[in-house]
């Protein structure tokens, strides 16, 4: 399979929209990370965003929407969802909720849940395929599964050319980390997954604390295997004096002797848009591991201390 190559213009926007409309697979830009996406009610094209990614099975996919409206057609709103959705959509946030009945989405989009994660996107190129395809769009990180996320289209192309059929290029991904994932039910709100919205950000939302993911073994999010996001590298965190065979990511003003810097100036924001494109081109300079500088707890920085330790943690 050749991959193409498409723009954001409207006319490429036509083109992703065709090619997802006979169960192609198109790579797209959202403001966390690039998506492989696939029509989340044609069985075919979501099993072909699993071969593509080499992903386990059982693990669930986002749907894409374009707004509230196509949101309550897949998802069981409350007050309590509408409320969250009405501040941090369109944004960098996953909401999982309970499916509506006659949602019509593949079971490999669930993986058989009787609950949904839903997210709508604010990267334009996004919204507009989203409004143009005018449909659900099942889509997980453009990578295969286990490695690092896409945040530009040659990061997609680089991974997997010759596997899906379209790349839309929207340039680089302004947040840099996925999505955060909020469960909403009966019992309130928990965080599935540390993302691009900062948990302070929902918490000061809420008028509460809300509680941190569970201990990693057990994930709530069946996606959230230990070791993912890894490079060929080995990593090696929180590190202050880098051994010889190791070159140092650094965060920060006083990392000066660091091959490459999160954010000179200590920006989490910044640190986290740069995140995976540093973990590769680091991953790139052969022969040598990675010692990643400490990266404080607040904000972000809980997601990217989450990738990290996952980059960093034993594998199979
Ligand atoms: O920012 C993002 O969220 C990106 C962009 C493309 O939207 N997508 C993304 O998808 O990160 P993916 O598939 O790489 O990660 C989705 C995570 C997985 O950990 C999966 O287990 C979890 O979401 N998930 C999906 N549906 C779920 C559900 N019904 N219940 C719990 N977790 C769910
Ligand atoms: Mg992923």
């Amino acid at each position: 399979m050749q991959t193409q190559s498409l723009s954001s213009n409207p006319s490429d926007v036509d083109k992703a929209t065709a090619i997802l409309s006979a169960g192609g697979l198109v790579a797209f830009p959202t403001e966390t990370v690039y998506g492989l996406g696939a029509d989340a009610r044609n069985g075919q094209a979501v099993a072909r965003v699993y071969a593509a990614k080499g992903r386990p099975v059982f693990n669930p996919l986002i749907v894409h929407v374009a707004d509230l409206d196509a949101a309550q057609q897949y998802a069981v709103f409350d007050d309590l969802a509408l409320m969250i959705a009405a501040q941090f959509w369109p944004g960098p946030l996953s909401l999982v909720l309970p499916l509506a009945k006659n949602h019509g989405l593949s079971e490999l989009v669930t993986a058989g849940l009787d609950n949904v994660a839903i997210r709508i996107p604010q990267h334009p190129v996004a919204q507009a395929l989203l409004q143009r395809f005018d449909g659900p769009l099942a889509a997980p990180s453009a990578n295969p599964s286990g490695r690092i996320s896409p945040t530009n289209a040659a990061h997609v192309l680089g991974d997997m050319s010759g596997k899906i059929d379209a790349v839309l290029d929207g340039g680089a991904c302004n947040v840099g980390l996925e999505s955060t994932i909020l469960k909403v039910d009966g019992s309130g709100v928990s965080l599935l997954r540390a993302g691009g919205v900062p948990v302070e950000d929902v918490e000061a939302v809420l008028g509460h604390s809300i509680a941190m993911p569970s201990d990693p073994e057990t994930p709530q999010s069946p996606g959230q295997l230990q070791s993912h996001y890894a490079p060929d590298a080995q990593v090696r965190l929180n590190v202050s004096v880098p051994k010889d065979d190791e070159v140092l990511l650094g965060f920060g003003p006083n990392d000066k002797g660091a091959t490459l810097n999160l954010s000179p100036t200590g920006d989490l924001v910044e640190a986290a848009a740069n995140l995976f494109g540093h973990l590769r081109e680091m991953d790139a300079l052969a022969q040598h591991n990675i010692a990643v500088s400490p990266i404080p707890m607040s904000g972000l920085g809980l997601a990217i201390n989450d990738r990290l330790k996952r980059a960093a943690a034993p594998r199979d």
